[in-house]
């Protein structure tokens, strides 16, 4: 038997955390809790408070963000990682702009971009529709109420199926949202990925795993697999009026559409210079190595990166702009903000 869901809402309406996306005096905006909930993937709850509000800030409503070009999108994006979360949050609202937001699982669903998670959060937490929102701390707290012992990923269909029995509980089924953050809260601040606070934890007594003693090793996880390397080497050019050369990526794939430094693809072999400079803006500059190299880990690959700078004026290239450099870091991805340090720090070139 799980453990009674009003536990779980008495212990909530105690503790439940002060978050921005949080207002209890009013029913919540679909568009802020889609918001919230699209940020809080993939980034953590204290780097999305102030992203959080700065974006709403720009653009108040869905159809702010709908009118709204890209552009500017990905640069109020950036430095919070994974842009498909960015482009799908667009692509949502410009479909959405004329209607008004579906109140269901379903009606969310049908709108591009938005997932089964998102979906169920959303129909939760805005419209009170009787779903739970399985995301990493709810698969968590549920392998452990259950003693759940079979692998992620493997078992995340079984986990969400067992998430959904919370709703079959009238006291869930009253409050969906508080429900489901209450979930979130439990996951995140008692029934933690390390050492589990179980003697803190309104639902100690019907955990299995706690009765068993395993709590902290749940969930299980398969192994994974080793990221593949993939190297890259990029050409910062940079004019008197500290300008940099900037160019747009394809709009498709990843980072699509941000600003980047120019450089050679991204493969599995290191590139030598002499491989990589025909891929510089202008090869015949004078490109310096600098020190030291970037990495960026995406969700596939980890990716090195080298940098080589030379300095220039003169009209931009084919694909590319001159932009101011503090404008243009600012509007970039973490991979080429990480990238500019090794400019930053450049005590000069590398001894050849
Ligand atoms: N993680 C995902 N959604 C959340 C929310 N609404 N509150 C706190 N943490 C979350």
């Amino acid at each position: 038997m799980p453990p009674p869901a009003s536990d779980l809402l008495v212990w909530y309406d105690r503790h439940r955390r002060d978050l921005p996306w949080r207002d209890s005096t009013s029913r919540p905006d679909p568009y802020r809790v889609w918001l919230s909930e699209v940020m809080l993937q993939q980034t953590t709850v204290a780097a999305v408070g102030p992203r959080y509000a700065r974006f709403l800030a720009r653009f108040p409503d869905v159809r702010a963000l709908a009118a709204a070009p890209w552009e500017e999108v990905a640069a109020e994006w950036a430095g919070l990682g994974y842009y498909a979360r960015a482009r799908n949050l667009h692509a949502g609202a410009k479909a959405l702009a004329e209607g008004s937001f579906p109140s269901t699982v379903e009606g969310l669903r049908a709108i591009p971009g938005i997932g089964p998670y998102t979906a169920a959060a959303v129909a939760a937490i805005a419209f009170g529709a009787p779903v739970v929102p399985t995301d990493g701390n709810v698969e968590r707290v549920t392998a452990r109420i259950h003693a759940e012992e079979m692998p992620l990923p493997g078992a995340k269909r079984r986990l969400d199926a067992l998430a959904q029995r919370w709703m079959e509980q009238q006291a869930a089924r009253a409050r969906p949202g508080d429900f489901a953050q209450a979930l979130f809260d439990l996951g995140a601040t008692i029934c933690t990925p390390k050492r589990p606070a179980c003697a803190l934890c309104p639902w100690r007594a019907g955990c299995a795993a706690h009765q068993a003693g395993i709590a902290e090793s749940l969930p299980r996880k398969a192994p994974k697999p080793l990221r593949p390397l993939r190297y890259g080497v990029h050409f910062a050019l940079t004019d008197p009026a500290g300008r940099l050369l900037v160019r747009r990526r394809a709009e498709k794939g990843l980072l699509g559409g941000m600003l980047e430094i120019p450089g050679t693809p991204w493969r599995s072999e290191p590139w030598t210079e002499a491989e990589a400079l025909p891929h510089a803006p202008l090869p015949a500059l004078r490109w310096a190595p600098l020190r030291g190299e970037a990495r960026h880990g995406f969700t596939h690959f980890e990716l090195r990166m080298t940098l080589l700078h030379a300095a220039s004026a003169g009209d931009p290239l084919g694909g590319c702009a001159w932009m101011d450099a503090a404008a243009a870091r600012a509007a970039m991805p973490t991979a080429m903000r990480r990238l500019l340090a090794l400019l930053d720090s450049a005590a000069g070139p590398v001894d050849s």
